[in-house]
């Protein structure tokens, strides 16, 4: 029988594959199981360890923004993280701590079932297309199987730092918008 959710989540909780586990609290995803759209960040900072759910400090806040204005809400979608656990100081996850919580987002993936993955940054992109820069690929649709589409974004909090992006970042989430509803209009016929 399939894994939910829930269960996944108990699972994470007792786990302690990666080193991070010593430092800090599991953040697994979290949202609309049946979600058609996926958003997977890099990994949890300080707000995301302490509460234990993804997207909760302020890139979270600057996430559910982007969402709002395509009128979309947490509900509505999946959100989770390559890595799992947060890093020391918000630094850079390591390879290996990529590499050894890919099974779970693996697992999530397969849950989901998502028909369009939208990484949010390098690092998840990174996961589905090791040769795609985000500055080159952010907004354009990338098939990844005939039943899966990465649609890359730069990462939210990416625009606190660097105000430019943030227009960059709702013009991706309109294209975005444009192209869920011509999927939409495409299976309708
Ligand atoms: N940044 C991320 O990549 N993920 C979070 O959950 C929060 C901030």
């Amino acid at each position: 029988m399939e894994l939910t959710i829930p269960q996944l989540q108990e699972k994470i909780k007792v786990w302690k594959g990666c080193a991070l586990s010593k430092t800090a609290n599991a953040v697994l995803g979290e949202g609309n199981p049946h979600a058609e759209i996926m958003f997977i960040g890099e990994a949890p900072g300080q707000k995301e360890d302490e509460l234990g759910r993804p997207f909760v400090g302020p890139a979270g806040q600057f996430l559910d923004e982007l969402l709002a204005s395509i009128s979309l809400k947490r509900e509505d979608v999946y959100i989770s993280n390559v890595v799992k656990y947060r890093p020391p100081n918000n630094r850079d996850p390591l390879p290996e701590e990529k590499e050894q919580c890919m099974p779970w987002l693996m697992l999530e993936i397969a849950l989901i079932k998502p028909r369009v993955i939208v990484p949010l940054g390098r690092h998840a992109l990174a996961h589905f297309f090791q040769k795609l820069s985000i500055t080159s690929a952010h907004g354009k649709p990338q098939k990844l199987t005939d039943t899966v589409t990465v649609f890359p974004i730069y990462h939210p909090a990416a625009a606190l730092h660097n105000g430019n992006l943030r227009q960059s970042l709702f013009d991706d989430f309109l294209n975005l918008k444009s192209f869920l509803d011509q999927q939409q209009s495409a299976d309708a016929k």
